[in-house]
């Protein structure tokens, strides 16, 4: 990654005027958890008021305001009605094919409500879980304020994921209702969501009592008597009339699946007071958020965390006006983003670097053609920038007046870690610099001594925060084991950082065997089981290969079994079998066949070689092989099955 000199500090009137100044960082110092308290009282909405802010006596499980009270999804609607702004534009939403709807808060409060006596007249009630397949809609932001609403969790899975990640999800998280939809649009045609809900039951063997089916495309949909149900039925028929019930402030409020080392995806789990303080602090904070006059536009699905917090719960417990937008960039054509930005006057814009990189590649006269003056903000996620897209981004979308916020986090924390302070901090392209106001983070090496030197280290989290993961659902001894095991009682993030000679925070990576496609986490481990669950194939391999647009891409190397009857194209079909399998994110770039792979006498794949020929580099050190002459002829197969691309 190259790395400029040239620093950026914030437009005048904008510092002048930014909600954080530069005196935040040492308040929040100085009292961390009396600044967190005050944050939690200020900005948000409480029945019982907490006493005890932080309970660290049993770590890593901490409780945040725990003997407060309070209702999640009150605190994103009701209270903004109830203070005069139920006519405020909560959301504007743009499906792909163009059409669109407004909801205004009261709007949006009433169809909660209606969702939320839905659900309870299906069974749900506190504690319970329910699952969310749903498109970019409106109705993804409504299922989960109203499971938020009646103290149950939601487990929202990306329409992306397949039937098989969609049951493992279903049947882990124990939900009892599936919120779906016939499909939704996405590159110009309806596909199909429905469909994969039913495969995913199919057997019965579910804890799955009802699914409701939200109508979006109008697609012919199998339906089981008894079981499915019309959410536009259900909602019409549902008073608009409901008492939120306040719940206690660690009461759950969803868990998220995420990819880990080994094994399967791991059940995030979070909670409500901490995990909304943090959320709706960052919105103000990082977003340097206006209500009354900005519009924002975070582009993630709401299947990923970046769509919780910074497209249900942030903008709605900050009291935004945003946008949602259902489809891809480019349909109908590569300026449709641009468009939506124009049309609604978006000020604020929360996208990834890769969808930068694709805008670049598709080149800077496209954004050219549409008024962004009304952008002031803009906002990166999801894995490093590179200075170049950061430049591109700030120069062609932001006009060279808009600061960038490079927001580090994570689905375990929640929300936002490290962002410099738009208002504040004099910007680098690539870095994200500091940890926000009332967050601790050092870059440590192996033994856990913090590095300054500017040598590349272990990021870790030195202070629990509030909107920290609560745990892995239904296995504390993996959450142990997983983020606080490395070093005592200290949270191992598993990105590798630096430090420059201002103390700046450079992140370079994942250190473990974790992938980033598209800003999105797959695990080594997880294609390669899907892999092996092929007929044709006896082992397999993953890496992440560096990879110009998506940051990263996955690369497989699988030997066959003697036995297999593979045709010429092998290949695409294992990668169709993962994109079927997992969802068509997983699914690798290449496929090489290869006789053998790279083993330690110990029997461990050693991925970092396959890596170097990933990547088209000499193979590194390889001494420690089983057999050293094995990475030869892996060079060699790849090189000639390359050659015939
Ligand atoms: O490696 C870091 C990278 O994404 C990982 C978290 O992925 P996930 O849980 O899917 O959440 C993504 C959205 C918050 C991190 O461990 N990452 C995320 N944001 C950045 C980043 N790496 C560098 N810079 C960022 N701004």
């Amino acid at each position: 990654m190259t790395e400029t000199q040239e620093t950026f500090p914030p437009p005048p009137e904008f510092a002048a005027a930014a909600n954080v100044q530069a005196d935040e960082y040492a308040r929040a110092r100085e009292d961390r958890l009396g600044f967190w308290a005050e944050k939690a009282r200020t900005l948000l909405e409480w029945e019982t008021p907490f006493t005890e802010t932080l309970d660290w006596s049993n770590p890593p499980f901490a409780r945040w305001f725990a003997d407060g009270k309070l209702n999640v999804a009150r605190n994103c609607l009701d209270r903004h009605v109830e203070a005069g702004n139920g006519d405020r534009v909560a959301i504007h939403f743009e499906g792909e094919p163009g059409d669109i709807r407004t909801l205004t808060y009261a709007q949006l409060t009433e169809e909660v409500k209606r969702a939320a006596n839905m659900l309870a007249d299906l069974g749900v009630k506190k504690g319970d879980r329910v699952a969310v397949y749903l498109p970019m809609i409106p109705e993804a932001t409504i299922a989960m304020l109203a499971c938020a609403r009646l103290g149950a969790a939601h487990s929202v899975v990306f329409g992306g994921f397949s039937a098989d990640a969609l049951r493992s999800r279903i049947n882990d998280a124990e939900a009892r209702v599936v919120i779906t939809a016939d499909g939704g649009y996405r590159r110009g045609r309806p596909s199909g969501l429905k469909p994969a809900v039913d495969e995913a039951l199919a057997g019965g063997d579910t804890p799955v009592e009802h699914v409701v089916v939200v109508e979006r495309t109008g697609q012919d949909v199998a339906w089981t008597e008894g079981r499915d149900k019309k959410w536009g039925e259900l909602l019409a028929a549902a008073s608009p009339e409901h008492e939120a019930e306040a719940f206690e402030a660690e009461n759950p409020l969803f868990i998220l699946y995420t990819s880990g080392t080994t094994g399967s995806p791991k059940g995030i789990l979070h909670t409500s007071g901490g995990y909304l303080t943090q959320a709706t602090y960052s919105m103000f904070a990082s977003f340097d958020l206006k209500p009354e006059t900005d519009v924002f536009w975070c582009t993630a699905d709401v299947g990923w965390v970046t769509g919780h917090t910074y497209v249900t719960y942030g903008p709605l417990s900050a009291g935004a006006t945003q946008v949602m937008y259902e489809g891809t960039p480019d349909t109908p054509d590569k300026g449709r983003w641009w468009s939506v930005v124009q049309k609604y006057g978006v000020t604020t814009l929360y996208t990834a670097p890769t969808a930068i990189r694709t805008c670049m590649k598709w080149g800077e006269d496209i954004p050219a053609q549409y008024d962004l003056s009304s952008l002031r903000l803009l906002g990166s996620v999801g894995e490093p920038i590179n200075p170049e897209a950061w430049l591109w981004y700030r120069r062609v979308i932001g006009g060279d007046r808009c600061p960038i916020v490079d927001t580090w986090w994570q689905t375990e924390t929640g929300a936002h870690m490290i962002v410099p302070m738009p208002g504040v901090v004099d910007t680098k392209p690539g870095s994200s610099q500091r940890a926000i106001p009332g967050i601790e983070v050092k870059v440590v090496d192996d033994e856990g001594a913090e590095l300054e030197g500017g040598e590349p280290g272990l990021l870790v989290i030195t202070e629990p925060w509030p909107a920290m993961l609560r745990g892995v659902y239904g296995d504390p001894q993996r959450f142990r084991d997983t983020y606080w095991s490395r070093f005592e009682n200290t949270y191992f993030a598993g990105d590798g950082a630096r430090r420059d000679e201002d103390g700046d925070i450079w992140f370079l990576g994942r250190v473990d065997d974790v992938m980033n496609v598209s800003g999105h986490r797959l695990s080594t481990a997880e294609i390669e089981s899907s892999l092996v669950a092929h007929d044709a194939v006896a082992e397999a391999a993953v890496v992440g290969a560096a990879d110009e647009t998506s940051g990263q891409s996955v690369i497989a190397f699988v030997i066959l079994r003697a036995d297999a009857e593979a045709g010429e194209d092998i290949a695409e079909e294992l990668r169709r079998h993962v994109g079927s399998d997992i969802g068509p994110i997983a699914k690798p770039k290449r496929v090489h066949v290869v006789d053998e792979l790279p083993k330690t006498r110990s029997g461990k794949i050693m991925r970092r070689l396959l890596k170097d020929v990933a990547e088209h580099r000499a193979v590194g050190d390889s001494s420690t092989l089983a057999d050293s002459s094995v990475m030869d002829i892996i060079s060699q197969q790849v090189e000639s099955s390359s050659a015939d691309d």
